[in-house]
């Protein structure tokens, strides 16, 4: 387990809406560079990149035309080394994003396995050996290449699945996942990974971590055994390296060897129901919003197993977003978001704040753009200042990657920075109390010490800390006796509280620390 990891708090960053140094409308490499300090301002040291990579961007680069690459519109491997760089002498970590399930048609590898003659790529994708059979119930494409064949997809029709298997097997085109051309599609991702760790990056997060061998059974025993393959190579030749799954089951990813595995916007988990769930009937049910009926027993009925089950293998990552999922404060205002940010930076595992969350940036109505479709309202320019263009970009607004916020209220951080109360401020000191408190390290223990259906605060303990959380509008209290021993004021707050004989009392939308 690399060490760095138990305190990292991660920035994520969609690179094309970051901040764009060359004027062609669309961020970079040096753009990024240029902001590292104001990153580390935010108490984040570890940055996840999303892809970076040469693609057509038909899903906005999830769809890899060569992970050797830089996308030219970005910079080159040179500025990507040096990102790496500027980032080591900050102290601060970058996290590729690997895809390991699929590629760009417009791979090589790709072009080269449509091929009728045979050649070293036929395999390195799953085919059929008919152009006019289906492929059992996955999304496929047939008669498009000369070979006789339907090859099958992964997401988008962009995006052709590489070949890793099927663990069970009913056709004669399917190999079996220790089949010498299934390797060697392991083998193939392996080397991209030591091709950038030998470059310095820190690391990646893996995009559909759990989708590579097909027919998986319902352990993803098979996915389980590449992932296990491929932390033996980090322990041995990378052992500061971390690896974050996209698989959203961590008693599966971590058992599997993903150090951190992602806690996502899966309708009806608790993540969901902490801070958006906001389609349940009957309106906006997520515990963290204001006087919402929220009940903190739904998150923790979910979470609780997942986290007894991990605790000892890995960290569950909390995101405040990303760049797939509606922004929170689409749903939540800037009180809610301290109070959720509170949460997630104060439970257990590796917190992720996504770009612009950190100023409540808006989710904006807005054209698809790359594959975005509802995701692209997420995925807006960052809005550095109050300008016209919000300091992203020198180009006329009509090469703009996407539109900027221009509603006269849209936060930025020029406005904030300036703002002792605001939510920037707001972050930067919880994330400077969570770098100086070793109980709310990754790894710290965790302890439920107040919790009871449809009732307020929720009060925890991370090692010797107690939080005590109250979303609601009305002054709540609990006795905390029994499992706790707290006195007196705490060390840190949003609103106010205090404890008295074992008796914690919290006033409205309040969150609280106690030493
Ligand atoms: C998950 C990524 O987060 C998403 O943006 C992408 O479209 C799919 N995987 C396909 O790679």
């Amino acid at each position: 387990m690399p060490n760095w990891l138990k305190d990292a708090v991660f920035y994520e960053i969609y690179p094309q809406s970051f901040n764009d140094t060359n004027s062609d409308g669309i961020g970079d490499l040096q753009g990024i560079i240029d902001k590292l300090d104001y990153v580390k301002s935010l108490g984040c040291n570890a940055i996840w990149l999303n892809p970076c990579f040469d693609s057509p961007f038909k899903d906005a680069g999830y769809d890899v035309r060569d992970y050797k690459k830089v996308a030219p519109r970005y910079g080159t491997n040179d500025d990507l080394v040096k990102l790496f760089d500027e980032a080591h002498k900050r102290g601060m970590k970058i996290l590729l994003d690997l895809i390991p399930g699929h590629t760009s048609e417009e791979h090589e590898w790709f072009k080269k396995s449509c091929e009728i003659e045979r050649n070293e790529y036929s395999d390195r994708y799953v085919w059929t050996n008919g152009a006019f059979c289906g492929i059992g119930g996955h999304p496929y494409i047939g008669g498009e290449a000369d070979r006789d064949g339907c090859y099958m997809l992964n997401f988008f029709k962009s995006q052709p699945a590489l070949n890793y298997g099927f663990l069970n097997r009913t056709e004669d085109w399917q190999k079996a996942p220790d089949d010498p051309a299934c390797i060697e599609t392991r083998e193939a991702m392996k080397d991209i990974m030591r091709f950038w760790l030998d470059k310095g990056c820190d690391g990646f997060r893996v995009d559909m971590a759990d989708s590579l061998v097909k027919e998986d059974d319902e352990n993803k025993s098979a996915t389980g055994k590449i992932w296990k393959n491929v932390r033996e190579m980090l322990d041995k030749d990378y052992p500061e390296a971390a690896i974050v799954a996209e698989w959203c089951d961590p008693g599966q990813a971590l058992l599997h060897g993903f150090h951190a595995d992602f806690y996502l916007d899966h309708w009806g988990n608790g993540y969901n129901t902490l801070i958006r769930d906001y389609e349940t009937e009957g309106g906006d049910h997520s515990f963290i919003k204001k006087d919402s009926g929220g009940d903190i027993m739904r998150f923790l009925n979910d979470y609780l197993p997942r986290y007894e089950r991990t605790k000892d293998k890995g960290f569950i990552s909390f995101i405040t977003c990303n760049h797939d999922t509606p922004r929170p404060a689409r749903t939540l205002s800037n009180e809610e978001l301290k109070l959720a940010y509170a949460m997630i930076l104060t439970l257990p595992g590796v917190p992720f704040i996504y770009y612009g969350d950190e100023i409540g940036m808006r989710y904006l109505d807005v054209r698809t753009k790359e594959g975005g479709y509802h995701r692209t309202g997420s995925r807006t320019p960052m809005q550095w200042d109050n300008s016209e263009s919000r300091g992203f970009s020198s180009a006329s607004k009509d090469k703009f990657y996407l539109p900027v916020d221009s509603s006269s209220d849209a936060p930025t951080v020029e406005a904030q920075e300036k703002d002792p109360s605001s939510l920037l401020n707001e972050v930067r000191r919880l994330t400077a109390l969570k770098h100086e408190q070793k109980d709310l390290q990754a790894d710290a223990s965790f302890e439920v010490i107040y919790a009871e259906k449809e009732k307020f605060p929720f009060v925890y303990r991370r090692g010797n800390l107690v939080i005590a959380i109250n979303p609601s509008g009305k002054e709540c209290s609990a006795n905390i006796s029994a499992k706790a021993n707290v006195a007196g004021n705490p060390v840190y707050t949003i609103g106010t509280a205090s404890c008295d004989s074992g008796k914690l009392t919290i006033a409205p939308q309040s969150f609280a620390v106690f030493g």
